[in-house]
């Protein structure tokens, strides 16, 4: 499995992250729980209408923390805006539960993904281990 699969595992089986952005000098952070890959990029999905999209438009920095059966993951980099149709189908695919608010035609769906990203794999029994993508 590649670094990014395990990553998108983690996450999956996590169930739920926490997606931190910057709001100026104030850090942001909520609940999250959308993962996909798709064209080898690990992509999440969020509302434009949202605070934490605008945080995203306005700096794309931001960082995820999940925790797992005694391991946590942090992944660090930028969410990029991906405004094509095919990558939100995708997405709504993967999590039927988002076509309750969701659609890939609407105005608000948005999906981004992970550029310069490093993720970092730790526990207080082994060495971390990190991966880039
Ligand atoms: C378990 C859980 C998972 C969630 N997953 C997502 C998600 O993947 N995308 C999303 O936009 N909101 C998700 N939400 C809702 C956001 O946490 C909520 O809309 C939050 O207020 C967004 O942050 P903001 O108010 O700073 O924009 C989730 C909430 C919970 C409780």
């Amino acid at each position: 499995m590649s670094g990014i699969e395990k990553v998108c595992q983690f996450l999956e089986e996590a169930g739920t992250y926490y997606l931190a952005t910057v709001e100026g000098d104030q850090p942001r952070v909520r609940p999250f729980g959308t993962v996909l890959i798709f064209e080898g990029k690990l992509y999440i999905q969020t509302g434009k209408s949202k605070p934490v999209s605008r945080q995203l438009a306005a700096n794309p920095k931001a960082e995820i923390c999940a925790f797992r059966n005694g391991e946590w993951l942090r992944v660090s980099g930028e969410l990029v805006n991906d405004d094509r149709r095919e990558p939100k189908a995708a997405m709504l695919e993967k999590m039927p539960s988002l076509k309750a608010m969701y659609s890939a035609d609407d105005d608000n769906t948005q999906v981004l993904f992970f550029r310069n990203a490093t993720a970092v794999f730790a526990s207080f029994t082994a060495a971390p281990e990190t991966v880039s993508f």
